[in-house]
């Protein structure tokens, strides 16, 4: 008899521009497991419905990306606390009825890091941005021990809400302050959109970064950002945003499908070349 064919999928609104399909089916294909991952362009007021749909078909579970990662918390019967410290879950298995939400996200960041530059050292990192991928990296960097966290955002009371949600050891500092933040950081990381396809760059001088820190970019269109680029170019490691993407689908993979993938260049080149 042969094995259940097992089935996850990603639910966006737009969905169309997400590689998870891509990534997962290359997984698929490569460990030859009977499975099938696909995409499903969703309304943030039908996806209640569109879950309990997925549950009547079968699946396994899915991956949330915008905007429903938020929304979603309101629909779990349980959520892991990454996801209830995050407030949001992009992933979820459907198990004896019930619908368990996880975050991966932090998991992939703190992996990806690890992955490009070695162990995670930093006591005082500098994240730019308070949406929600600046939350994931805040809880990995938390979940790391970073003592010292300073958040920058454009609109600071964001900046300074999710400082305050994430307590001791986390600040929050004026957007035009960004620059003079990275004195004695070991850790830089770029959270907000600004550096991708079709968006203006991040305005930041790297004059006042040490050379010792690592330089984190979350945007992965363009995998070399500008500002990959240029702590590249005097002499800062880099990690880029791809690496997030595709260790936060390891855990997701192994839990709905088995296996537990390996993330190699080769993984890499394949969705570059997407
Ligand atoms: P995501 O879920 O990917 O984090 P998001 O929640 O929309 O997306 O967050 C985008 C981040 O990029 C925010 O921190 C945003 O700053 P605001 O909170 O002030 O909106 C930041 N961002 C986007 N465009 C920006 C710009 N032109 N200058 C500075 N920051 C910008």
């Amino acid at each position: 008899m042969a094995a259940e064919n097992k089935k996850a999928c990603v639910i966006g609104w737009p969905v169309a521009h997400s590689l998870s399909p891509r990534l997962h089916n290359y997984w698929l294909s490569l460990y030859r497991i009977n499975g099938s991952y696909d995409a499903r362009e969703i309304r943030p007021e039908a996806l209640n419905q569109a879950l309990s749909q997925l549950e009547a078909e079968g699946y396994s579970g899915c991956n949330l990306t915008l905007p429903h990662k938020e929304l979603v918390m309101g629909l779990l019967d349980e959520a892991d606390a990454t996801a209830r410290q995050i407030g949001a879950a992009n992933t979820l298995i459907f198990k004896n009825k019930k619908r368990i939400g996880l975050n991966t996200d932090a998991y992939g960041f703190a992996q990806s890091l690890r992955e490009q530059t070695g162990a995670i050292k930093a006591s005082k990192a500098v994240v730019l941005g308070a949406g929600g991928a600046a939350r994931a990296v805040c809880a990995a960097l938390k979940q790391e021990g970073v003592q010292q966290i300073i958040i920058c955002n454009r609109s600071s009371e964001k900046a300074q809400a999710l400082a305050a949600h994430f307590g001791a050891g986390f600040l929050a500092t004026p957007w035009e302050q960004r620059e003079t933040a990275l004195s004695g950081c070991d850790l830089l990381v770029n959270a907000t959109s600004l550096g991708m396809q079709q968006k203006e760059p991040l305005a930041l001088d790297l004059a006042g970064l040490p050379l010792s820190a690592v330089v984190c970019d979350i945007v992965y269109r363009p995998l070399n950002t500008p500002l990959l680029l240029a702590a590249r170019k005097r002499g800062n490691r880099v990690a880029d945003g791809l690496g997030m993407l595709i260790w936060q689908a390891v855990p997701a993979f192994e839990a709905w499908f088995g296996v537990r993938p390996e993330v190699n260049p080769t993984v890499r080149e394949y969705l570059l070349a997407a």
